[in-house]
């Protein structure tokens, strides 16, 4: 049984993500999505909400499953007996970030990465920009999954709701 994890934190799931998630899906015999803790982002959407929106993203693909990552990312693949990694690469920019994770995953239990070529279709689609783009009122909708456009727009909500009390 192989079993992959295609870590990321997914804030929001994009597009992107889930065609890297389909396609490791017919790679490996199970993929979890495991949402991940990046000490480098605050995220706009707290943890159990970017796990649900992404749970629904993939609850068509049967062999493919959503977990939160506690703790170290090596941890969690030796914890469900995950031999590989899965990541997708839009430019040499996403190669540039993530090639000293995928070696530093390696060098600390021999977990390997496998990096896999976006499509086409959806390089422009970044987490980033979307959440740029909604918070300044544009169109998301064609982006992300249907969930995660509204789980994005209601957060946002809740951000300036917040930043208008405090008077910013
Ligand atoms: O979607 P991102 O933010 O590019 O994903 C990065 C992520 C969350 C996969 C990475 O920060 C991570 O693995 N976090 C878990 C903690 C960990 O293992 N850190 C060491 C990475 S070498």
């Amino acid at each position: 049984m192989s079993i992959a994890v295609c870590p990321g934190s997914f804030d929001p799931i994009t597009l992107g993500h889930l065609d890297v998630i389909t396609r490791a899906a017919a790679l490996f015999d199970e993929v979890v999505v495991g949402v991940a803790i990046n000490t480098g982002k605050s995220p706009l959407l707290d943890g159990p909400t970017r796990v649900r929106v992404a749970q629904e993203a993939v609850a068509d693909l049967p062999n493919v499953r959503v977990e939160r990552v506690p703790g170290l990312l090596v941890d969690f693949c030796r914890d469900i007996g995950a031999t590989a990694l899965v990541k997708g690469l839009r430019n040499g920019a996403d190669y540039d970030g993530e090639l000293p994770m995928a070696l530093m995953n390696r060098h600390l239990t021999g977990v390997e990465t496998v990096f896999l070529p976006a499509d086409r279709s959806v390089i422009h689609i970044a987490s980033s920009l979307v959440k740029d783009v909604a918070r300044h009122g544009g169109q998301i909708d064609d982006l992300v999954p249907p969930g995660a456009a509204d789980a994005v727009r209601d957060a946002l909500g809740r951000l300036e709701a917040t930043e208008q009390g405090e008077g910013r």
